[in-house]
């Protein structure tokens, strides 16, 4: 057990805070039995903090447990949540979702002030909050005692959809308007903060989520910047468009700045008065003042040879490193005099080696450093614009300076702060026993590691200006520059490559050119032990005139020396970084005559390459792209459909507040029933082979456990069932033979999740491959050894047309174009999770956080061998699922159940983020072979494909993925089609659903296929797609009945209307000057349409009305954070509201939405497809109209009597009289719909680096008439921001066994804030009345995500301009115009089709047009 003790009591502190804890204290089963059982008086010297203003004293606890394994385990504080990381243990690689941010606030009774920051708990040590006070999101504000106008907004924006990342959004927010209302600033307007727009986006900027697509979220903070323009703020439920600003002000939720935010309780600042210090034996955490003190502990340490020590500041080094160490002792260096304090003299800066990366940023940026001249303090502020890029604001915050040097120097940690402040001639003082060692940074860096008990005590960063060479009779200057290449600019990435550039330079009058008196050039984090400088190069460029024959020189030779370690992903692509940002840096001193007239302009110091004015303000016209916000404002347009009150309306999703204040309660949350065991999943690392035995590596058992479960544990006449789908099914346990890297062996169960996460790691397999066939790892493999899966006939779509005839009528054929496709991980924010609790007579009741509890259920009662009626499965909410919670969440669910059938306990699991992703499967990868006949004018008259798709080891859902596939390339007309597709069986981890599977795939081979027509035509790819759009008939011929009625197809109008209101042609025309302007950045814009067919599936639904009037709905749709249950309450409170009497129109108030519950209501089917919304609503409907059909007669008979008659009445009346209030339907649809969308993206592409800016995207959505505009908006932003990933970002790689690798937060990049467009418009398009559909709405869950192909095509034409550019240099062929930009077009595939060696290849061309022009 972790925590012997701890006590709380309740001391009231601010009305916001305080007014909060009696809501928590009634939840608080667990932790109230351990409290009152150990309570005992723990004395001086006590762990004591508070959380929300309630004091909690510890008196005993392992060093290494972390604040968020507390505030979950041990506090009724759930808001903080596990999103990254390997369980709430310390092991983990963690700290990059934001998740987990709590507030933490420290007091200094010197100065009697309160300094509050956000911090990542799940890596913040417990015993480092002594004395501190954290709060959380339930602490600002809840469901009881009022919410916090932060999370009202976050509410009222739309800005939550399953919840599960919106409490830390919240506390990051919050954390940001506390600093920002300490600032000495202009009082802001009336219910505004002092935050400005630019930090309210940045506070979120290290927070993910999956759900959103951001832009609500963003507005949401916005809405509290005092220099926001509320005109600016997107689509709210808080007023009306045209409504005057003033209006719109007064209906914003109250936040009153003036009130003092009080985050730490008075209880406590006397407490820490009187009794500051921790007991450092008693809790092995010690805390020297001085670095005497520290030297006197080493000492007695090292005395003591079997302590294991550890020093400790921020403590966000676990993030990254995996340490599976224990430590006897925990030393914190953060009170350190000598480490924790900054020191200005004139020789420059020092830091103390503790200081936070926050803090060294203020004291960098500071105005009034007078010690300084402008140039010292432009190198300054450089360093500290460069660290605002690391991680994110909650790890800057506790991440200390000296932390990540010794990162970088101990473990080769790829850092920036090693780079920047190397190129900036940095020192260190090293105290290592008693001897102190000042040194250069690079001397510090190339030693070998320092050992455990050295310590750094600060860094310095000199005063570059005192050490210049003052004797350079010539006006010479000091520039400074620093870079970053990653695949985020902000949002916790690290970069592929970093570099940091010091000159002095001088100019020559004269001629205007420049001599590089000297310089440092440092490169690091590109696959090198540490960062380097790259002294030949130094050497070579010192004392010369700048021209391009240098500069040519001085490049080639960065890229001799700037060479990754072997085993570095994109080596070349990291040395030509390199090599441009050097080019960016120099090529701007070449030949300056023009620019600099008689010495420098202070501008001119530190800019990049110059930009066009001219272009620059056209370009505002159109794009606003150079406002220093992330975003800039966007326009959300929807018409808002009255004829079905409140369906139509958009209204906020159920909950939102209770999300955001983190109530909401997931599977994670259900607190632990007495005796509950947890359970950590054993996987395979081969891929075929068999499994001897698997066992513990010790004898005995490890801590906690209670023993493992695999096949064997299966019960007599139960079954290895993982998985049961109508299409197949999957084991849950291997059986003597492995069949994929990732394959569940065993489950290991322990006492806690920690327990079980260490044991599993602990396993020993023991494998034999001897006489095995090789495994089946590729799609060519599975063909040569005919590894198929079949397709029922039923789902194998029909070719169209006459494909000979097609051939026969092209004038061109392009003959065997390949393109390959990978995979893309969920990433929901909530990893699979799931509670089994064993009841009486055999029976089994599973909370699970699934898309399909029935085939959970199925599944459970099949693997145990028991009765469908033993088994029950609950689903309340998924935080996440995108198809990911389907099939895969089953054996989840099913191996709690069986281990909690064989130990006759409760049983929960919460996979860790590295299990999760390298058992997920994730979207199907596929390889695709075309050939195409085209006419001149560039319309197809034939396509014929070969399409091979791994489907994994298990049929899961991969029979649908041809059909799926059709429906989206489908979108074109393409005379005739015709394809093979086959499904290889390989020995991958099964593939599965995830959203959109198969259609966006299509969607994207189709807008290859046009692209490839019109370059090789040499044609502009929108006329290309403008001819080969569909005709209604021939829509018909390919979708046949699902094309639906003339009207109905809606896309050439929505095309027209996109053109229209994104200044399609005005866009084209200023790209093409931009572009002929630019040489080393190039943009590209592409309209994409789609066309995406979906079928509703048969769902069940529920409704009861109680004797109060009150209302209770069960569905068979599960609500996902897509905003089902919202909709399901507007169609009952509609379909209720029929029968016409008093109070109706109150009815939406009185409607609750329930958990699913398996036994409670049957054939739930599968939420998935985007249709279960309007299936569950339909089925809703349906129920209303039987009980309206009911309750008629009754009214009537009151209304004669006494002329109307109030619902409550009704309802009471009916109870007398019992009528049957409760009816229950199964909507069974008996036609397919089909959907129509349009969009059109800009990207840009920066050459030098192979960075792409989404500049801003315009999307017109056919939601037929939206059942809630709201709910749909977020689906179809939140899907588009998810395909930006799969085009742009996410790289889901596995080893050569096919064992995922990119298995956490550091390797697999999801789209963040900075990373959506800049400009984001949506305009769901109400198309009116469809015949067919519930209440003619139309589906938004997947389809939107095929519209990001846009970005990939608008990328593409951005490339091709690059590549023509190069053609023009001379640098490449004819064949310029054709190549295959890889999905995702990451960094290092952009930069290399735009030229690894551009800037040679331009450095020579100038070379040669410099000599031909003499
Ligand atoms: C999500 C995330 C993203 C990140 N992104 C980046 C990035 O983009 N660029 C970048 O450069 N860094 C990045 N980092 C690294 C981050 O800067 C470091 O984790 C942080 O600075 C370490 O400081 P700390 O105080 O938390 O160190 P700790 O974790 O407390 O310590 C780290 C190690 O250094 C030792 N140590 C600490 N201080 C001293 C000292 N004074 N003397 C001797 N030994 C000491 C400790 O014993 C430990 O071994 C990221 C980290 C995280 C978690
Ligand atoms: S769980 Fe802490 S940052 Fe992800
Ligand atoms: S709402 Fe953000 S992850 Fe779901």
């Amino acid at each position: 057990m972790l925590f012997e003790c701890y006590q709380w009591k309740v001391e009231r502190v601010s009305p916001v805070i305080a007014a909060n804890f009696d809501a928590f204290l009634s939840v608080t089963p667990t932790h109230n039995t351990v409290m009152e059982e150990k309570q005992r008086e723990t004395g001086t010297g006590s762990l004591v903090f508070a959380i929300n203003g309630l004091r909690f004293e510890v008196s005993s606890v392992s060093p290494s447990t972390t604040l968020l394994e507390f505030l979950r385990a041990q506090t009724p504080f759930k808001s903080p949540k596990l999103g990254c990381g390997e369980g709430i243990i310390a092991l983990s690689f963690a700290g990059g979702c934001g998740a987990c941010v709590v507030l933490l606030s420290k007091y200094d009774p010197v100065l009697d002030q309160v300094e509050d920051f956000t911090v990542s708990s799940c890596l913040t040590l417990l015993c480092s909050v002594n004395g501190c006070s954290i709060t959380t999101s339930e602490g600002l504000g809840n469901s009881k005692d009022g919410f916090h106008p932060i999370h009202q907004r976050f509410s009222g924006f739309h800005a939550s959809q399953c919840g599960f990342c919106t409490p830390g959004m919240c506390v990051s927010l919050f954390g940001a308007l506390v600093k920002a209302e300490k600032k000495d600033q202009r009082e802001p307007s009336p219910g505004f903060s002092k935050l400005t727009v630019v930090e309210a986006e940045k506070a979120i900027s290290g927070n993910l989520c999956r759900c959103t697509g951001y832009r609500p979220i963003a507005d949401a903070c916005k809405s509290l910047a005092a220099d926001v323009d509320i005109e600016d703020l997107g689509f709210n439920s808080f007023w009306r468009k045209e409504e005057t600003r003033e209006a719109k002000m007064s209906r914003l939720p109250v936040y009153d700045h003036s009130l003092e935010i009080s985050t730490f309780p008075e209880f406590l600042k006397r407490e820490i008065k009187s009794s500051p210090l921790l007991d450092s034996e008693r809790y092995s955490w010690c805390k020297p003042a001085t670095a005497e003190e520290l030297q006197s502990l080493l000492k007695s340490i090292d005395a003591d040879s079997k302590t294991r020590m550890k020093l400790v500041v921020g403590n966000t080094g676990m993030g990254y490193y995996k340490e599976l160490e224990h430590y006897d002792k925990y030393i914190d260096l953060r009170c350190v005099l000598e480490l924790s304090s900054i020191r200005r003299d004139e020789e420059g800066i020092e830091i103390g080696a503790a200081v936070t990366i926050s803090k060294t940023i203020e004291a960098l940026k500071e105005e009034n450093n007078s010690e300084f001249n402008s140039e010292c303090k432009i190198v300054f502020k450089r360093i500290a614009l460069h660290m605002e890029k690391i991680a994110s604001e909650f790890i800057r915050n506790t991440g200390s300076v000296g932390g990540n040097l010794v990162m970088a120097q101990r473990k080769h940690f790829p850092s920036d702060i090693a780079t920047i402040l190397l190129a900036a001639g940095a020192s260190v003082h090293i105290l290592t026993g008693t001897l102190h060692e000042k040194l250069a940074l690079d001397e510090f860096l190339e030693r070998p590691p320092l050992d455990s008990k050295s310590v750094l005590l600060n860094v310095k960063i000199p005063n570059y200006a005192a050490v210049k060479n003052i004797s350079s009779e010539m006006d010479s200057k000091l520039l400074f520059e620093t870079y970053r290449a990653s695949p985020r600019p902000l949002g916790n990435a690290l970069p592929y490559l970093n570099a940091a550039f010091l000159a002095e330079v001088s100019c020559l009058k004269s001629s205007g050119s420049v001599v590089l008196n000297k310089c440092r050039v440092v490169f690091g984090a590109y696959g090198t032990k540490h960062a380097i400088r790259a002294k030949e190069v130094e050497n070579f460029l010192s004392g010369k005139i700048l021209t391009i024959g240098v500069l040519y020189e001085a490049v080639k030779m960065v890229k001799a020396n700037v060479v990754p370690e072997d085993g570095t992903p994109s080596p070349a692509y990291r040395s030509s970084l390199a090599a441009g940002y050097l080019f960016d840096f120099l090529f701007p001193l070449i030949d300056t005559s023009s620019k600099i007239h008689g010495g420098w302009s202070d501008e001119y110091c530190n800019t990049s390459l110059s930009e066009d004015a001219e272009i620059k303000q056209k370009y505002s016209q159109l794009d606003h792209v150079q406002l220093p916000t992330l975003l800039t404002s966007s326009e959300q347009v929807l018409e808002l459909n009255h004829d079905h009150h409140p369906v139509g309306q958009p209204i906020k999703k159920i909950g939102a507040a209770l999300q955001a204040s983190g109530e909401a309660v997931f599977v994670d949350d259900i607190p632990s029933p007495a005796n509950c065991l947890h359970g950590s999943f054993v996987h395979s690392i081969k891929p075929f082979a068999r499994v001897k035995d698997i066992k513990f590596k010790s004898k005995l058992l490890p801590d906690g456990v209670s023993g493992l479960v695999s096949v064997r544990d299966i019960p007599k006449g139960g079954e290895n069932r993982g998985c049961t789908t109508m299409l197949g099914t999957e084991s849950l346990f291997a059986d003597g033979l492995t069949q994929h890297a990732g394959e569940r062996l065993a489950f290991v169960v322990a006492d806690t999740q920690k327990h079980a996460d260490i044991a599993s790691n602990l396993v020993e397999v023991d494998y034999d491959i001897e006489n095995l066939e090789p495994p089946i790892l590729t799609v060519e493999e599975a063909i040569k050894r005919s590894s198929f899966f079949e397709v029922p006939l039923s789902l194998y779509p029909k070719q169209v047309g006459d494909i000979s005839k097609g051939w026969a009528e092209a004038d061109h054929k392009i003959l065997s174009a390949k393109i390959k496709l990978g995979s893309q991980y969920h990433f929901y924010m909530e990893t699979q999770t799931a509670l089994a609790i064993p009841d009486e007579d055999n029976t089994m009741v599973v909370y699970s956080s699934n898309q399909c509890p029935e085939y959970a259920h199925v599944t459970i009662a099949k693997c145990l061998g028991i009765p469908e009626h033993n088994v029950r499965v609950i689903t309340r909410r998924v935080g996440g699922g995108f198809g990911g919670k389907a099939m895969k969440a089953i054996p989840v669910a099913t191996a709690c159940a069986l281990a909690a059938h064989k130990f006759r306990r409760p049983v929960r699991t919460y996979l860790n983020r590295k299990i999760d992703m390298i058992m997920a499967g994730g979207r199907h990868p596929m390889e695709i072979t075309y050939n195409v006949g085209f006419k001149s004018n560039g319309k197809v008259t034939a396509l014929q494909l070969d399409i091979l798709i791994n489907a994994g080891i298990s049929v899961d859902i991969s029979p649908l993925m041809p059909r799926n596939i059709l429906s989206g390339l489908k979108k074109y007309d393409w005379g005739a089609l015709s394809f093979d597709i086959k499904l290889c069986k390989t020995n991958h981890s099964s593939k599965t659903a995830m959203r959109a599977p198969g259609e966006v795939q299509g969607s994207y081979i189709a807008e290859t296929v046009i692209e490839h027509v019109a370059s090789t035509l040499s044609m502009d790819v929108d006329s290309a797609r403008n001819i080969n759009f569909y005709r209604y008939d021939s829509l018909k011929l390919f979708y046949d009945f699902a094309a639906g009625d003339p009207a109905e197809y809606t896309l050439p109008s929505i095309w027209n209307k996109l053109a229209a209101s994104s200044s399609f042609n005005q866009r084209v025309e200023l790209i093409k000057e931009f572009n002929r302007c630019k040489v080393w950045k190039k943009r590209g814009i592409s309209r994409v349409p789609i066309v995406h067919q979906v079928f509703v599936k048969p769902t069940p639904g529920k409704v009861s009305i109680l004797s109060d009037g009150s209302v209770v709905v069960e569905v068979g749709g599960i609500e996902l954070g897509q905003g089902l249950w919202t909709k399901v309450k507007q169609m009952a409170a509609f379909g209720l509201s029929s029968i016409k009497c008093d109070g109706v129109e109150n009815l939406l108030g009185k409607v609750r939405i329930i958990q699913a519950d398996t036994l409670s209501l049957t054939q739930g089917g599968i939420t998935a497809g985007s249709t279960t919304s309007e299936s569950s609503c339909e089925s809703v409907r349906l129920c209303c109209e039987v009980l309206v059909e009911r309750l008629a007669p009754l009214k009537e008979t009151l209304q004669g009597q006494t002329g109307s008659v109030r619902w409550d009445e009704l309802i009471c009346k009916a109870y007398m009289e019992s009528l049957n209030l409760s009816a229950t339907s199964h909507y069974s649809p008996d036609f397919n719909s089909m959907h129509y969308l349009n969009y059109g993206a800009a990207v840009e592409v920066n050459l030098l680096t192979g960075e792409t800016a989404i500049l801003r995207s315009d999307i017109i959505y056919d939601c037929g008439q939206s059942l809630n505009p709201a709910v749909d908006l977020g689906q179809i932003e939140g899907a588009f921001v998810q395909g930006i990933g799969f085009f742009m970002l996410e790289e889901y790689t596995t080893n050569p066994d096919g064992l995922v690798v990119a298995d956490g937060t550091w390797t697999y990049k999801i789209p963040t804030i900075d990373t959506i467009p800049k400009q984001f418009n949506v305009e769901i398009h109400s198309s009116g009345h469809h015949r067919q559909r519930v209440l003619s709405s139309k589906a938004s869950g997947e389809p939107p995500l095929l519209l990001a192909a846009s970005v990939h095509c608008a990328t593409r034409a951005a490339v091709r301009e690059a590549r023509q550019q190069l053609h023009s240099w001379g640098c490449m062929d004819e064949s310029y115009s054709t190549f295959n930009l890889e999905v995702p077009a990451t960094m290092p595939a952009v930069k290399e089709l735009c030229g690894l060696d551009s800037v040679e290849s331009y450095l020579q061309w100038e070379m040669g047009r410099k000599s031909r022009l003499g």
